[in-house]
């Protein structure tokens, strides 16, 4: 039976597509490259290949938006069709997995871990659990599940960097801004592309207010971090706080402008950050434009889709309407909601 490159026994799959799903994991990790479009490759040529399956749907999930979901269901029921086919491992990454799209992330996130227990350098669980303790704000296990599985790994099995970068993250989460960096630098000293790893610095110079520093590491790694990195934008926008902390509000417009919301792109992920931005300069009583009410279209045109799967997105989205719009948008959900009411202009506390 054939392994994968961390030594697991994989089901339903021949050597290209192995391949193929080794690239998607390295994919999946530097958030260089399309995770999905290299497994719907597997997909096409192994339409039984059970792990292609369940990863589409984990990184799908991981858009944290209702119409990838549908996707990734769809996913998780081919995966579990196979079952009868599939070894263990494989059985319990399906399961996890239901858990996501079902919407139990906690129960998700706990299911990985049985998996990490018996299968500790399965990535793509280790990955997806990690995203999932982020966006659940599980500090603890941001740290802690990689500290569980970091003893199985070692400097020669494939993505140990990304995990270094993981970990660096966790740490940083739980306050340990010392460790956190130095183990951040060491991922990097590996693998000096890893926006993770680098993310995890910002986040130790932002919590320790050290601005100059914070924007000099990324200024000087830029062409590392930077070109063609999906997670760019958020170092971006990490940049542009840098700025606006140093009261430089026109170079945190330019960087809104130019990096972080330049193609009125509609992924929640980046109208998120975008939006934080903007409520930031809003705030403080700068001149956006009419960048706020762009977003607020945007925002809009998602609600009937979108409102209600992820608390994060509408409360950002919630922001751009309360900025931009004199009523609710029509949408009965907004309508009826009272602290739209309370935040919406002519009413906030915060309207200047
Ligand atoms: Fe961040």
């Amino acid at each position: 039976m054939l392994q994968d490159r961390r030594g697991y026994a994989i089901s339903n799959a021949d050597a290209q597509a192995l391949e193929l799903y080794e690239t998607a994991l390295r994919q999946y990790q530097s958030y260089v490259g399309d995770a999905v479009a290299t497994i719907d490759q597997a997909l096409a040529a192994r339409p039984d290949f059970v792990l292609g399956h369940v990863f589409r749907a984990g990184v799908l999930m991981t858009f944290g938006e209702q119409r990838f979901a549908r996707h990734a269901r769809a996913s998780a029921e081919a995966a579990t069709a196979l079952d009868s086919a599939a070894n263990e491992r494989e059985r319990m990454l399906t399961a996890a997995t239901r858990k996501l799209v079902d919407g139990d992330w906690d129960g998700a996130c706990a299911a990985y871990d049985r998996v990490l227990v018996d299968y500790p350098r399965d990535i793509f669980a280790i990955q997806t659990a990690h995203l999932f303790d982020f966006v659940r704000g599980d500090a603890l296990n941001l740290r802690n599940r990689i500290a569980r599985v970091l003893p199985h790994w070692s400097a020669g099995v494939p993505g140990h960097s990304y995990l270094l970068g993981m970990y660096a993250f966790g740490l940083e989460e739980c306050n340990q801004y010392a460790e956190a960096m130095d183990t951040a630098q060491r991922a990097l000293a590996i693998e000096p592309r890893d926006g993770w790893a680098v993310h995890a610095g910002v986040h130790v110079f932002e919590m320790r207010g050290r601005i100059d520093d914070g924007i000099h590491w990324l200024a000087s790694r830029e062409r590392d971090w930077a070109p063609d990195n999906g997670f760019a934008f958020h170092n971006w926008w990490h940049l542009a706080l840098f700025h606006l902390d140093r009261g430089d509000h026109g170079r945190a417009l330019e960087l809104y402008d130019t990096a972080i919301y330049p193609s009125g792109s509609d992924l929640s992920l980046t109208l998120v950050d975008a939006t934080s931005l903007l409520w930031r300069l809003h705030l403080l009583g700068f001149d956006v434009g009419a960048r706020f009410a762009r977003l607020a279209d945007v925002w809009e045109a998602k609600l009937e889709v979108e409102r209600g799967f992820y608390a994060f997105n509408d409360v950002h989205a919630m922001l751009a309407f309360a900025v931009t719009r004199a009523s609710p948008p029509s949408c009965s959900c907004w309508a009826t909601w009272s602290p739209y009411k309370r935040l919406r202009p002519g009413t906030s506390p915060t309207r200047r």
